[in-house]
């Protein structure tokens, strides 16, 4: 397969105080198995709406959207559901991790899920690249901003997804923090072939990808190889 990621004239609107607002207006690109690439743009213009979109969290309103070739546009909510599960990697913006579970139950539940047994190693060892193998037993709300978004990324990792989507993955990191995840999401992009699909206000990481998808106001305003 040579393109992981198609998406053809995709729209996105929302009905808002009685009117349609679009968000995504004819947005049409392809990424590359392996490839790296950063979406990059102002605030508001679309960015983690369309990072949903690819990564079936959401449905495009038209066009087509297909993720490891399968078209996303007729799959129920569980066959969705599973296709994430395989293939997708996520790290939100806003973390949302699971309030309820520590840290280390937040990673192995997309392993837990895909029917793994002995998940703990794993998860522990994912905590360690991450470098929190000593808030392992901390809640959520236990947690910093940068060490919630951590336990995302490890979680993200967990399953070793073909296709990993981060939405401002360094955005509440310090500057030496933020250079080790940058290094693990290349490591893991070199090492396994995931493919990366960033979403950045951060210039010189984005530079650091191998192609820089600008929007604004949900329309792709350029799309070049660094
Ligand atoms: N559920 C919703 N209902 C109505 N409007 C929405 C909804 N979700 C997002 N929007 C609007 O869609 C636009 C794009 O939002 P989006 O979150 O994709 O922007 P963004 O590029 O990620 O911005 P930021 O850089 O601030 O994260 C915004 O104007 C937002 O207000
Ligand atoms: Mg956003």
């Amino acid at each position: 397969m040579n393109s992981i990621l198609d998406l053809q004239s995709v729209n996105k609107t929302y009905q808002s105080g009685g009117r349609d607002l679009t968000v995504l207006d004819n947005v049409s690109f392809s990424v590359e198995t392996g490839a790296s690439i950063a979406i990059v743009g102002p605030s508001g213009s679309g960015k983690t709406t369309l990072l949903g979109l690819c990564a079936g969290l959401d449905r495009a309103s038209s066009g087509s959207v297909e993720l490891h070739g399968t078209k996303l546009n007729g799959l129920t909510e569980n066959q969705l559901a599973a296709l994430r599960n395989r293939y997708v990697g996520f790290i939100f913006q806003n973390f949302q991790l699971m309030p309820t579970l520590t840290a280390i139950e937040n990673v192995m539940v997309p392993l837990e899920l895909r029917g793994e047994k002995n998940v703990r190693p794993v998860a522990i060892d994912l905590l360690d690249k991450v470098g929190l193998a000593d808030r392992s037993h901390h809640y959520p709300t236990q947690l910093s901003g940068g060490e919630q978004q951590r336990v995302s990324l490890a979680r993200a990792f967990s399953n070793q997804p073909q296709i990993l989507f981060a939405d401002e993955p360094t955005g509440n990191l310090d500057a030496e923090t933020s250079e080790k995840v940058i290094q693990l999401l290349f490591d893991l992009n070199q090492q396994a072939g995931t493919t990366l699909v960033l979403v950045t206000h951060d210039l010189d990481l984005a530079a650091r990808t191998q192609r820089i998808v600008r929007i604004k106001g949900g329309k792709i305003v350029s799309d070049a190889r660094v």
